[in-house]
C-alpha cells in the first residue's frame, strides 16, 4: 500500500488559493493515502475567533470535502485534511477522511494547544479506526500527539496506520511521535506544515520534518525543514497487525489495566 504525506505552506486566510493549490498538487499524485496538515485550508494563527468564522465549513457539505471527494473519487485515493469545521456557531479544528467510494469520516481535535483554547472547541467525537482497503486508519491532529491514550485507543480498535496531520511547533514532536509509532506497533504519518506566520505581536515558526515511521520506528520518508514536498512510501500494512515484541510479550496482550491510574 502506498501512503504519503503533502508538506506545504498554505497562505493564511486564503482559502482559494490554498484549495487550488492542493488539487493541483494532489492530481499529480499516484498514491494509495495522503495526508495534509492540519487546518491545511486556512492557515493557522488567527486573531480571533470572528476572524476565523468566514473560512469555517460544514462537513460534508463545505467547499473543501465536496473538492477533497472529487479528487479522491477521480485519482482513486483516500485523503486525509486539516480544515475548520463549523456546526451550531461552534468552531472545531478538525479532520477529514475521504475515500474514493465516497465515504466522509470526521475527527475533531479534542487535545487544543495553547490559544487555539480561545477559539475551537475541543472536540467531542470518540477515537474510532475506520476501514479503508485492506487496513484501518486512525487520525489524531497535531497536539494530541502528546496524550498517549489517543493513538492507543486508535490501535487498539484496529488501526494499523495513524495519519496524524499537524501544525508542530513545540521541538520535540518528531522524536515523540516516534515512540507513538514503536508502543503501538503502527504506521505513522506525521503530516507537519511549513513556513511562517505573523498577526500582530503573534508569530510561530512551523518546522516541517514530515515524516513516515514504521511500526518498529524506522523512518521510512523524511521531509525536509522548510521546504514544500510530497512523499509517498510503499509499506506492507499488515507488519502493523504484528503486536509481538519477543515470544513472551505481546504489546496489547501484556496491558495491565487493572493496575493503571483511572480518574
Ligand atoms: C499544535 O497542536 N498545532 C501545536
Amino acid at each position: 500500500m502506498r501512503i504519503g504525506f503533502y508538506q506545504f505552506a498554505p497562505i493564511l486566510g486564503n482559502k482559494v488559493a490554498n484549495l487550488e493549490k492542493i488539487e493541483r498538487t494532489l492530481n499529480t499524485l499516484n498514491t494509495d493515502l495522503i495526508v495534509l496538515p492540519e487546518l491545511a485550508t486556512t492557515g493557522y494563527l488567527f486573531k480571533s475567533r470572528a476572524a476565523l468564522m468566514p473560512l469555517a465549513e460544514k462537513i460534508p457539505d463545505g467547499e473543501t470535502t465536496q473538492l477533497l471527494l472529487k479528487i479522491a473519487k477521480k485519482k482513486n485515493f483516500a485523503i486525509v485534511c486539516g480544515l475548520v469545521e463549523k456546526e451550531n456557531n461552534n468552531l472545531y479544528n478538525s479532520a477529514v477522511l475521504v475515500t474514493p467510494q465516497g465515504k466522509v469520516y470526521t475527527y475533531r481535535k479534542a487535545h487544543l494547544f495553547f490559544e487555539e483554547k480561545l477559539i475551537f472547541k475541543p472536540g467531542n467525537i470518540r477515537y474510532r479506526a475506520v476501514k479503508y482497503k485492506n487496513t484501518k486508519l486512525g487520525i489524531i491532529i497535531c497536539f494530541d500527539y502528546m496524550f498517549p491514550e489517543a493513538t492507543r485507543s486508535l490501535a487498539l480498535d484496529g488501526a494499523e496506520i495513524i495519519c496524524h496531520p499537524s501544525n508542530l511547533i513545540l521541538p520535540f514532536g518528531e522524536r515523540v511521535t516516534i515512540s507513538r509509532a514503536i508502543e503501538n506497533r503502527v504506521f505513522f504519518i506525521m503530516a507537519n506544515r511549513v513556513g511562517f506566520e505573523k498577526i500582530g505581536k503573534k508569530q510561530v515558526q512551523f518546522w516541517g520534518r514530515s515524516q513516515i515511521i514504521s511500526p518498529t520506528g524506522e523512518i521510512l520518508a523524511k521531509a525536509g525543514a522548510d521546504n514544500e514536498e510530497v512523499q509517498v512510501v510503499n509499506v506492507y500494512h499488515k507488519l502493523a497487525s504484528n503486536k509481538n515484541v519477543t515470544k513472551y510479550n505481546n504489546i496489547f496482550k501484556d496491558r495491565r489495566v487493572d493496575l493503571y491510574y483511572q480518574d
